[in-house]
């Protein structure tokens, strides 16, 4: 199976019940090369309207974040541990999740990345281990095989709570300097 069979299936998922208030699935975006992919927590109003990860308030956030780093969407990849909106914008449930994590692995397996980016504390939790601290652990590499994971806050947090904008952007230079861990041999970032 490709990403566009992958996101085909998922477009069409009820496999839990936050497909009855969606309005898109939102499955991720970006280079299917790339060798770094940002994980999110899960749509919110504007990317359930959209269809497109990080378009809101926190998104345009985010995109000036890697523009810092002199990187572009078309270079990364950004999906979400979730691809359907909770309502209200509460956390994912952990039996949502689980359910729907299965497409993250997925396309994880697909795409490869050399580096993930979690962005906040509960893609973290997800992804690096289950007890992650955020503000202890942020800017700090870890390896899985060939994968090497990074966390730093999520953009909504840094909306909220501007003067951590400071350690964030340390992350982003840990990240912008991660090209010692990329060995992609078709060159792309
Ligand atoms: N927040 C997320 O975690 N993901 C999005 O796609 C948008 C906001």
């Amino acid at each position: 199976m490709d990403l566009k069979e992958l996101e085909k299936e998922c477009s069409s998922c009820k496999k839990c019940p936050l497909y009855e208030g969606r309005n898109n699935v939102v499955f991720g975006q970006g280079n299917e090369n790339a060798s770094i992919l940002f994980i999110g927590e899960g749509p919110g109003e504007q990317e359930d309207l959209s269809g497109v990860p990080f378009v809101g308030k926190s998104g345009q956030l985010f995109d000036k974040m890697l523009e810092a780093v002199e990187l572009t969407r078309d270079e990364i990849y950004i999906a979400n541990i979730i691809k359907c909106r909770p309502p209200g914008n509460r956390n994912p449930k952990p039996e949502e999740a689980k359910i729907c994590i299965d497409y993250l692995y997925s396309q994880i397996d697909l795409i490869k990345p050399t580096i993930i980016v979690c962005l906040g504390k509960v893609a973290s939790e997800y992804i690096i281990h289950d007890d992650f601290k955020i503000t202890a652990e942020r800017g700090q590499w870890s390896q899985k095989g060939n994968c090497h994971y990074i966390a730093t806050y999520h953009p909504s947090y840094l909306l909220r709570s501007p003067n951590k904008k400071a350690e964030a952007w340390l992350d982003f230079k840990e990240i912008k300097h991660a090209d010692k861990f990329l060995n992609k041999e078709d060159g792309s970032n």
